[in-house]
């Protein structure tokens, strides 16, 4: 089947069109678009929800129309609209859900929601250049700026979720630690980045919940660990670049050994074939090579440019779940979760 993806959770306005033949193991990509507000973002020090929104307006129009095209098959080829229904900003999912709604009455294609946690984990199941299929039961660990959890997939129609972040995601630690530091939003991969020239021992920064019995996280004493350390400093303008290089790097450090040794806690009680990891987060090196050094099961991750936000992820859950709506009965859910 032939699929028009949406993407319109947050900052990112994205459009893909995947294909899927029965029985594959994997959605191959014919286009993926992606138009970002990032850059505006950043200088703001965050994302301002309006703001999202009105640059979600501008591109999405010319996203789709260059999915399509880039894609080179007729709108009459289409099977399906797959569109991200939750969770996310109201403003920035609205321009995408009623764009596929007017989209789906035009040209009378069904519509197929997505919740966008989902399209995080199904981004390992778009073809890559190692073709080697996916085993079940799986453990996903699923990082982004918004989400930290770890859910069982015991098959396609089979998700449990185990557990979450209590405060914030892993990818807001970073991001949050970032600003302590005057860095750039988002400030995961510049911390990646700076922590390469710092020593992991510098400073001594917690693992929170890292010995927990549940599958549960925490970051907010991290980053309240950083930033009582961060006072006896001073003011973040006058530390050396050293300093900041070693801050990133213990940091980065202790998020990894946590999300780390969660995983494989259970990954073993789940006795699981296969690990996914998704989100943002995923696309941080560190990450994926200490999930490779500690464990032989195997370890499945999405290409860099598909760990943050993206259509083809959201055509990819579509596929392997062709669950087609009408128009009349999609809408945008900001509170959606896993269900
Ligand atoms: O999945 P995503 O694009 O958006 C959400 O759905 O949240 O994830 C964005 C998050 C940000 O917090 C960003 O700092 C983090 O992913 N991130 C990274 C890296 N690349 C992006 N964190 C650590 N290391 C990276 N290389
Ligand atoms: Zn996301």
């Amino acid at each position: 089947m032939k699929i028009l993806a949406i993407e319109t959770s947050c900052d990112e306005t994205a459009a893909a069109v995947v294909s899927k033949n029965p029985g594959e193991s994997y959605v191959k990509i014919l286009s993926n678009v992606v138009a970002s507000s990032l850059m505006l973002h950043s200088k703001t020090g965050g994302i301002i929800p309006d703001v999202a929104a009105r640059e979600q307006l501008k591109f999405i129009i010319p996203v789709i129309e260059k999915a399509i095209k880039t894609s080179k098959i007729k709108i009459e080829d289409l099977d399906a609209i797959a569109i991200t229904q939750g969770p996310g900003l109201i403003g920035s999912l609205l321009i995408g859900v009623e764009t596929a709604k007017t989209l789906s009455f035009l040209w009378k294609k069904p519509i197929i929601p997505v919740n966008h946690l989902f399209g995080h984990i199904y981004a390992n199941f778009i073809q890559a250049p190692k073709l080697d299929a996916v085993q079940f039961p799986a453990i996903a660990l699923l990082v982004s700026g918004g989400h930290t959890d770890l859910v069982l997939i015991k098959n396609h129609n089979n998700f449990k979720w185990l557990g979450g972040t209590r405060d914030d995601a892993a990818g807001e630690a970073f991001d949050k630690i970032g600003r302590l530091l005057n860095l750039p939003y988002p400030a995961g991969p510049t911390m990646e980045a700076l922590a390469k020239n710092g020593d992991e021992k510098a400073f001594n920064f917690p693992r929170p919940m890292i010995g927990s019995r549940d599958f549960d996280f925490s970051f907010s004493g991290l980053k309240a660990a950083v930033w009582r350390e961060t006072k006896k400093l001073g003011s973040s303008v006058n530390y050396s670049p050293s300093t900041i290089n070693d801050i990133c790097a213990c940091v980065q450090k202790s998020i990894i050994e946590v999300l780390v040794r969660k995983t494989l806690k259970a990954a073993k009680k789940y006795n699981v074939k296969s690990i996914l990891l998704g989100g943002g987060v995923a696309a941080n090196q560190k990450l994926r090579d200490e999930i490779k050094l500690k464990t032989k099961i195997k370890f499945f991750f999405p290409e860099k440019g598909l760990c943050t936000d993206n259509a083809a992820m959201i055509g990819a859950y579509a596929a392997f779940h062709p669950e087609e709506k009408s128009w009349e009965k999609i809408n945008a859910n900001p509170e959606l979760y896993f269900d």
